[in-house]
């Protein structure tokens, strides 16, 4: 990469992955662009300016009413004098503050006064990135002409999984490439395009989750203790990836994943009414833990002891199969189709013959045995069970298996 007499203004602002930004001055310098390093208040919690400087080879702003930086550059020059101002790690706190406009310090300053492109790569915590706050800001941003490079998703300093690591250096090198381009390059085919859309941008993936309670009477109904977990992960996994996504959940107490439609069912033939409405999809997955039966005559009144003691007989009847439904071969069938299968013994087995039964494309197959405390717990032990074959995934957190089965699926779609 050659970006030789370019001159980029780096603003650092305050996060564990600062540290990365030392990487990122680095590998400009290497390009040939000149780094005119800015640092905020936490900023340089993280990182000493005398580091940023060294490597740099250039004096670091920090401080808006510092007299000697005025004397010699006013901030409005020098938020003009670069060819591309880049926000690397852009915290949630600059975010917010970029979209509102503030000029609060020397940085946002600069961000407010500026006439060239901006670049942020967001760095943060997987819940203040899904945060509505963090996505409306990010899409004022956006709409404003902001450019945004990643971030990716994988494990956090905070041990959580998710979304909101800051992109490689060399990825945001890229990206600050792409944009310095002197002139339009004929695309390479095989180059991923760091600005490009995300993997699952203009796909719908509707996602069933939760248990469905089905009504014994006004007041007493039949549930599982399925918490909704693992199906709102994908939810929000999906939607990290840029796709649109329809939740359709059943009663949790989760709350809802931000960015993503929701639709509250409570039974099994609501939960199947949801989700044939929101067809059109491209993928469909099916994590909800559906009750198989319900009462055939669910009372309009509250059942009552009788005199005698003997207990109420209930005719159950059988439930829809939603996942069957959706699998089955016709026009709005989604391309790819996921069902789970929480078994308690001969796993693959009646995972690979529900795989075929069910006609949907993957199973995601797990053990459920009261022992494994999977059902209702925050871990997962998945077998994922394709026409291929199946592939055994270790025991990981819920969110990390809906990242990485979310990015099979992107996989997936990128190769059909
Ligand atoms: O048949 P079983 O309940 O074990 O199948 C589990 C899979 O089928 C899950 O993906 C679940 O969401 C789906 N399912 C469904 N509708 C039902 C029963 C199960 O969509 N009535």
């Amino acid at each position: 990469m050659n970006l030789a007499g370019k001159r980029v203004l780096l603003i650092v602002s305050g996060g564990i992955a600062a540290y990365k930004a030392l990487e990122l001055i680095r590998l400009l310098r290497a390009a040939g662009s000149a780094v005119t390093p800015v640092l905020t208040r936490a900023g340089a919690e993280f990182v000493t300016p005398l580091a940023v400087q060294t490597l740099a080879e250039n004096t670091v702003f920090q401080d808006l009413f510092s007299l000697t930086d005025e004397a010699e550059i006013g901030h409005i020059q020098l938020s003009r004098a670069a060819d591309l101002v880049v926000v690397a790690p852009a915290t949630a706190h600059i975010l917010a503050r970029m979209a509102a406009g503030l000029a609060d310090d020397l940085a946002t300053t600069l961000l407010l006064a500026t006439d060239k492109r901006v670049l942020v790569a967001p760095a943060m915590n997987v819940r203040m990135w899904q945060h509505p706050a963090t996505v409306a800001n990010l899409a004022t941003l956006r709409a404003r002409g902001v450019f945004v490079v990643g971030p990716e998703a994988g494990e956090m300093a905070c041990h959580e999984f998710g979304p909101g690591r800051l992109a490689e250096p060399v990825a945001i090198l890229a990206a600050i490439t792409a944009l310095l381009a002197p002139e339009p390059r004929a695309p390479d085919p095989l180059a991923p395009d760091p600005l490009a859309a995300p993997p699952l941008a203009g796909r719908h993936a509707i996602v069933t989750s939760g248990p469905t309670q089905e009504p014994i009477d006004p007041v007493r109904y039949i549930a599982n203790r399925s918490s909704g977990r693992q199906g709102h992960a994908i939810a929000a996994a999906l939607a990290a990836l840029g796709a649109r996504v329809t939740l359709i959940a059943g009663p949790v107490t989760l709350p809802d994943p931000p960015g993503i439609t929701v639709r509250h069912v409570e039974t099994a033939a609501e939960m199947r009414e949801a989700t044939f409405a929101a067809l059109p999809a491209d993928i469909a997955v099916a994590a909800a833990a559906v009750a198989d039966w319900r009462v055939a005559r669910a009372g309009g009144a509250k059942i009552k002891k009788t005199a005698s003691g003997a207990p109420p007989i209930l005719d159950l009847v059988a439930n829809p199969d939603i996942l069957a439904e959706i699998a089955a071969p016709g026009p709005n069938r989604p391309r790819l189709v996921i069902g789970f299968a929480a078994e308690t013994e001969n796993l693959a087995e009646n995972a690979s013959a529900k795989r075929q039964r069910k006609g949907c494309d993957w199973i995601v197959a797990n053990d459920v045995s009261p022992a494994t405390g999977i059902m209702g717990g925050a871990e997962n032990a998945v077998l994922l069970i394709t026409a291929d074959g199946a592939e055994t995934w270790p025991r990981m957190g819920k969110e990390a298996v809906a990242g990485k089965l979310a990015a099979r699926i992107a996989t997936h779609f990128a190769k059909s």
